[in-house]
This record gives C-alpha cells, structure tokens and sequence, in this order.
C-alpha cells in the first residue's frame, strides 16, 4: 500500500469540478484517506512548490495556487504514486491521453485542474504539508 497527494487546484475548484476529480480517482480505485479544502497563500504555495523556484513559471504558478480554494487529499492504494500520475495524464491537457483527468477538464499548461506527488520522497513531505498526524489516523479504514 502506497499514498500519495493529490490536490484539486483553483480552477477545477472554481468550475465545480471537484465530485468530478474524485470520481477519477475514486472510480480507479484509489481510497480517499484525507481530505480538506483550504486557500493557500502566495507564501505557502512558495513552499509547496519549492523545487521549482528556479523555473520561468514559478512566480505565475504560485499566483495561481493561491488565486481561490484547493482540495488537497490523500489518495490510498498500490502504487498510488505513479496511479495517480497516469490518472491526472500529462502536464500539458493538449498532450494528455484520452480518458485522464487533464485531457477531460484541463485549460492549458498552468491551469492543469490537479496536482499528484510524483515520488515516495515528495508524497511524504506533501502529505505532512498538508495533513497533521490526527487527520492521517482519521481516515483509517
Ligand atoms: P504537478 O506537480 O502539479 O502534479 O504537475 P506536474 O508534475 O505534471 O508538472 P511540474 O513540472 O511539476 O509543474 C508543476 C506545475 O507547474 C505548472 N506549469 N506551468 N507554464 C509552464 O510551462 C508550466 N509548466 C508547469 C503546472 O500547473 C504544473 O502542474
Ligand atoms: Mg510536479
């Protein structure tokens, strides 16, 4: 058993897009084990997107993750990490296969409706980023 992140991201929040996400990942298979929705600030989205502090987007993206409400969840199951990633498709909505979630409801490049950590490394961080100890037992089935 595996978890990942996965965050619901501003514009499929403000679309009425979230029920829809879940189904995804729902339908798939995953479990749901956390779940809460919250605004981050452009400080807090500075942090959660750290690693990309150096790339041209990195001021435009973190504008946008902290333009309006974000569903962040924890997504339970094998290899959850690399599920979710092929679930969600590729980065860019015009690139992504038929059938993910990007290629279904994404805009473009940017606003991409979902987020999904992309290794055990950062899924741990991002869980903890999001989720205290408390809310993780919650979710235990
Ligand atoms: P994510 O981290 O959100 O799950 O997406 P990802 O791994 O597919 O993409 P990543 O390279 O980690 O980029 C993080 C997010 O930054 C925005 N982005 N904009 N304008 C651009 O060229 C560009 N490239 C990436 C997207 O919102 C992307 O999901
Ligand atoms: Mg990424």
């Amino acid at each position: 058993m595996e978890r990942t992140l996965a965050l619901v991201k501003p514009d499929g929040v403000a679309r009425n897009l979230i029920g829809e996400v879940l189904r995804f990942f729902e339908q798939a298979g995953l479990r749901i084990v956390a779940m809460k929705m919250l605004r981050l600030s452009k400080k807090e989205a500075q942090e959660f997107y750290n690693v990309h502090r150096d790339k041209p987007f990195y001021d435009s993206l973190t504008d946008y993750m902290s333009s309006g409400p974000i569903v962040a969840l924890v997504l339970e199951g094998e290899n959850a990490i690399s599920r979710c990633r092929e679930i969600m498709g590729a980065t860019n909505p015009a690139e992504a296969a038929e059938g993910t979630i990007r290629k279904s409801l994404g805009l473009d490049k940017e606003k991409n409706t979902v987020h999904g950590s992309d290794s055990p490394e950062s899924a741990a961080r991002e869980i903890a980023f999001f989720f205290s100890e408390r809310e993780l037992l919650a979710g235990q089935r």
